[in-house]
């Protein structure tokens, strides 16, 4: 009998079913309780004593085995779709959904701006986002004792007063300027640090471009018509901009350059501070100094510059009224700006 018990052990190892009805021929033979596992429990009484225990032990053994093969015959023959039968998946379900990327909204921008001051014949030039103070400062005729770089602004770098993260996109301007003689037209998009509380309208990281153009007979009438015309590409022809007499020590004249509010539309809100007027950067024409720091004629050429805000020209494009979301990194933010290309 124990070697009968050997036999359906291997027998029921080896089983395989094709189908529902060779999976309940399995269930009649073995499981039932007419199927040979359960005859030979009856004929435990009919043999001798001493044998009665151990064959007890290997038909309990084969009774689990049979039911662990049944449920992995069951499982199997669920996964496995039957041939010439039908599959049970629904193809009425809709299908997984494959999530795209998309372009940050700050990244659409910045080509944007490569793209309308390309067609003006810019080109583009990047600089080191560590800088020393000659090109961050003291080349742009910042005087000695500038406020704008005390601690409060600048984030030094293992207190060398010489090397800090740059606070503006001008040290480009100086390294383009030292390095290539004029006709000098070039923009300069990148990253700038500043030792700032973080608001919606302020970070401590940020992007600039800046925009240099240097040549003989340049005037403060193209620096107008270049950001005019800047304006009402980027946002439209019913944008309007003004330009604000300020301060650079590295321009004069100077002007700060207002965009009016395209998020309230000129009713007030906290981007504008009620005025109806955001200020996305700074302009002027080229300090001679500064010329000649870089060693450019300032009796041949002239030059105007400006240097504007990407986040707050994103802002501006897009009607977003926190600059904080740009970093949030929250995908119900960033999901609306899918179709953003480049
Ligand atoms: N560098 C200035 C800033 O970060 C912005 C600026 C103003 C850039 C006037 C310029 C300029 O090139 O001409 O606030």
């Amino acid at each position: 009998m124990l070697d009968q018990v050997q036999s359906l052990k291997e027998e029921i190892q080896e089983y395989q079913v094709a189908n529902d009805q060779e999976l309940e021929s399995f269930r009649l033979k073995f499981i039932s309780r007419k199927g040979v596992v359960s005859q030979l429990f009856e004929g435990i009484k009919d043999a001798p004593v001493e044998d009665r225990k151990k064959l007890g032990i290997s038909l309990n053994e084969l009774k689990n085995a049979a039911q662990a093969r049944f449920q992995y015959l069951i499982s199997d023959l669920n996964n496995t779709p039957q041939t010439g039968e039908v599959d049970h998946k629904d193809l009425t379900l809709p299908a997984r959904s494959t999530e795209l990327g998309g372009v940050h909204p700050l990244s659409a921008t910045w080509e944007r701006i490569i793209e309308i001051f390309g067609r003006l014949g810019f080109n583009v030039s990047e600089g080191p986002e560590i800088e020393d103070d000659w090109h961050n400062f003291t080349a742009l005729n910042f005087p000695p004792n500038h406020p704008a770089r005390e601690m409060q602004d600048t984030f030094f770098i293992e207190k060398n007063p010489d090397v800090a993260l740059r606070t503006h996109t001008s040290n480009v301007q100086i390294r383009i300027m030292e390095n290539n003689k004029p006709p000098i037209r070039t923009l300069s998009p990148g990253r700038v640090f500043r030792n700032e509380a973080i608001s919606a309208r302020a970070h401590c990281i940020f992007h600039q471009y800046e925009i240099l153009y240097v040549d003989e007979n340049v005037g403060f009438v193209d620096l107008k018509q270049t950001l005019y015309h800047f304006a009402k590409e980027m946002f439209g022809k019913n944008v309007k901009i003004r330009f604000r007499p300020s301060y650079f020590p590295f321009t004069e004249p100077s002007a700060e350059i207002d965009i009016s509010c395209l998020i309230c539309h000129g009713k007030g809100c906290n981007i504008c501070k009620h005025t109806g007027w955001v200020e996305i950067g700074g302009s002027g024409m080229v300090d001679p100094n500064v010329l000649e720091n870089c060693g450019i004629d300032s009796q041949k050429y002239t030059g105007y510059a400006a240097g504007l805000g990407i986040e707050r020209t994103t802002m501006l494009k897009y009607g977003i009224n926190d600059l904080r979301l740009f970093t949030q990194n929250d995908v119900r933010f960033l999901k609306q700006f899918r179709s953003l290309g480049f």
